[in-house]
């Protein structure tokens, strides 16, 4: 009886002294992309500081860009048995099968700032995404408003092939240019939402348009490509920013501190905190059974060299990068 007595006082002191324990409790698996962007860094790094702020018990799994990683991911936390499953997916194909089988061990799966292409929208619990079609129309937009009537040839860097952020964000653009014939996008190519790639795949179109001279501007599906595109125009003996107009998404703050130089233009921002959002909706899922709507919709705010960039890149540090 003593003992008993003890122990259940041992647990409430515990329990009072640690709120992370006192909270969700939760065990949760997030298959992770890779890490091939400073913005995919910060997701990473925000979701890890959101589950220790809720005591959330998380199962990372990098997947190093493949599929199958993801895959694997999955099956391995359906087999541990986990309360709910966090999925970020490379590419937007190929995820019915092994969702059937999380959602057949009842376990709720969340898509992180990608979407997937289903026709059984019940094989996941909600997306927190943004509108990947509206960024590429921002971006568009604010080129089409940059150039006004002048001759403008585009060159674009596209993200993973058959991730729904190329398909989305190019999409988005093209409807932002169309009935605009000043405007033409010559070369479209992925760059794999790297910055080494960006670099190399700039370097080919600089090469293929008169030494970069026919390229009015590059517009880049994420910023770390239009950094690496920003290194390859000024090798190319140019001005990115003037020469070559710079826009791109994601808002991370290498980008703000390209514009402050003047050699970027404009990007249109993606918040690195998807968790947040995504962990609320677990939460308030497995306390009272309650659905959220199927997507949740992060904001698109797009930002130009004229938002002071040098303090919005300060005001960036600390939320994940
Ligand atoms: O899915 C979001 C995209 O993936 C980001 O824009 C990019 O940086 C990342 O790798």
């Amino acid at each position: 009886m003593r003992i008993r007595s003890t122990l259940a006082g041992f647990a409430l002191a515990t329990l009072l002294a640690s709120p992370v324990l006192a909270q969700s409790g939760m065990t949760v698996g997030f298959s992770q992309v890779g890490s091939e962007s400073g913005w995919r860094a910060a997701e990473t790094s925000v979701t890890r500081e959101e589950a220790k702020k809720r005591g959330i018990d998380l199962k990372f799994a990098d997947a190093q860009q493949k599929q199958e990683n993801q895959i694997k991911a999955i099956r391995s936390f359906v087999a541990q048995g986990v309360d709910a499953i966090l999925l970020a997916p490379v590419v937007a194909t190929g995820w019915d099968q092994v969702l059937e089988e999380a959602k057949d061990a009842k376990i709720p799966v969340v898509l992180l700032d990608r979407n997937i292409e289903t026709k059984d929208d019940s094989l996941y619990l909600t997306a927190v995404t943004s509108d990947q079609v509206h960024e590429g129309k921002v971006a568009g937009d604010y080129l089409v408003g940059q150039v006004g009537s002048k001759p403008c040839k585009v060159v674009e860097l596209q993200g993973t092939t058959g991730s729904s952020p190329a398909i989305a964000r190019k999409k988005g653009f093209e409807e932002a240019i169309k009935g605009h014939d000043n405007i033409s996008l010559t070369r479209s190519q992925t760059g794999d939402f790297t910055r080494t790639k960006g670099k190399e795949v700039m370097e080919s179109f600089i090469k293929a348009e008169n030494g970069g001279k026919d390229i009015c501007a590059v517009y880049a599906h994420n910023d770390d490509m239009a950094v690496g595109a920003i290194q390859a125009i000024k090798e190319a003996g140019l001005k990115p920013g003037s020469d070559i107009m710079v826009v791109s998404i994601d808002a991370v703050p290498d980008i703000f501190q390209a514009m402050s130089n003047g050699e970027a233009n404009a990007t249109v921002e993606l918040t690195p905190n998807m968790a947040g959002p995504a962990f609320d909706a677990l939460e308030a899922y497995k306390k009272d059974g309650k659905e959220p709507p199927k997507w949740i919709q992060t904001e698109s705010k797009l930002y130009t060299q004229k938002d002071d960039p040098k303090a919005v890149m300060e005001a960036k540090k600390g939320m994940g990068y």
